[in-house]
């Protein structure tokens, strides 16, 4: 059941984590399934709800980068990034804390910490509240698409749900970026709304992970956040059968059988921002996609998205959504 982030059920929600149950909650980029980090039981129960492989690690939640100085070591760089971006939609690689007795299984037996400082005021208060570092994953069932909304989230995980924070749509709509600051260059692993444009200024070269090393943030590299139905990347028209997503100026995409794609059913179609809004598409992604994904359609055909911008991260979730089934 969802829950209105009342005080007395964020109180409540604080309790249950500090109890070692499972909480779902909402943060500005997508709803996270949190547990106590300081608990092995408590995270275990994360990775048995979303099926999630115990190799790849969890990003630790915090309520302010003086409680994230308790769990990772934070040289200059780190220092200068999180007065700047935090609380924000940027997480941290950092290295670990010897004394941070943090729950080996959030870490995935890593000697670096993912943390966040997230902007969502529910995420803060409830942090707060708890008084422990959480680690929280996306409220989805595991490679699937990450809930931007409270209805999503509450259909995911049916009789097994958790105790349900609701706070409305993500104002963000993809994941954070996650930037990995335990090497000579800063490197982003993840693209998300924090680009190199504000990186850069504040500490310097970044570079993007290239995908040829060691994986280091697993679970980056296979299909995930993929809708049940297949997705044709890069589409000018829409084929018989097919649902489509736009972005910008649809006016001259083509539908076999019917014209133009503006013409097919509504339920058939969405556009992501028809401006061409890059903020606006990333915010709606997750929710068309699985609208469309509901509509029966062969295939979702996604129209091109400019790679700048926010355009990085849109296309890199796109990319790996469209992996085949069976590829992962
Ligand atoms: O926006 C977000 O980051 C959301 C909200 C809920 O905060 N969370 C999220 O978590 O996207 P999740 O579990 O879906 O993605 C966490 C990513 C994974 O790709 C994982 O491999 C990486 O963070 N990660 C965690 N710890 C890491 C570490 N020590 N080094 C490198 N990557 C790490
Ligand atoms: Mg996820």
């Amino acid at each position: 059941m969802l829950r209105q982030p009342t005080k007395q059920n964020i109180a409540q929600a604080a309790t249950l984590l500090q109890n070692s149950e499972l909480v779902a909650f909402p943060t500005e980029t997508v709803y996270g399934l949190g547990a106590n980090a300081l608990s092995e039981d408590a995270v275990a129960k994360i990775y048995a709800l979303k099926g999630r492989p115990s190799y790849n690690p969890l990003i630790v939640h915090v309520p302010s980068w003086n409680m994230a100085m308790r769990y990772a070591v934070l040289d200059a760089r780190a220092r200068t990034v999180a007065h700047a971006l935090w609380p924000g939609p940027l997480t941290l690689v950092l290295p670990l804390r010897a004394d941070s007795g943090l729950a080996a299984n959030a870490l995935a037996g890593l000697d670096t910490v993912a943390i966040r400082v997230p902007a969502h005021p529910v995420a803060h208060e409830l942090l707060v509240a708890a008084g422990v570092p959480v680690a929280a994953p996306s409220a989805n069932l595991s490679g699937r698409l990450s809930p931007t909304n409270a209805t999503h989230v509450a259909r995911q995980f049916e009789d097994a749900a958790p105790f349900m924070l609701a706070g409305g749509a993500a104002k963000v709509g993809i994941e954070s970026t996650i930037l990995d600051l335990t090497g000579h260059l800063p490197k982003i692993l993840r693209a998300g709304a924090i680009g190199v444009d504000e990186l850069e200024p504040l500490i310097g070269a970044v570079e993007f992970a290239d995908g040829t090393e060691a994986i280091k943030a697993p679970g980056q590299l296979k299909r995930h956040y993929a809708t049940n139905t297949p997705l044709r990347l890069n589409a000018v028209d829409v084929k018989a059968g097919e649902a489509f997503l736009g972005f910008g100026n649809m006016n001259f995409i083509g539908a076999e059988n019917i014209g133009f794609a503006r013409d097919m059913d509504t339920k058939l179609w969405r556009n992501l921002s028809p401006e061409g809004d890059l903020h606006m598409a990333a915010m709606n992604l997750y929710a068309y996609l699985d609208e469309l994904d509901q509509s029966g359609a062969t295939a979702i055909a996604v129209q091109s998205i400019p790679p700048v911008g926010l355009g990085i991260a849109i296309n890199d979730r796109l990319k790996r959504a469209a992996v085949p089934k069976g590829e992962e």
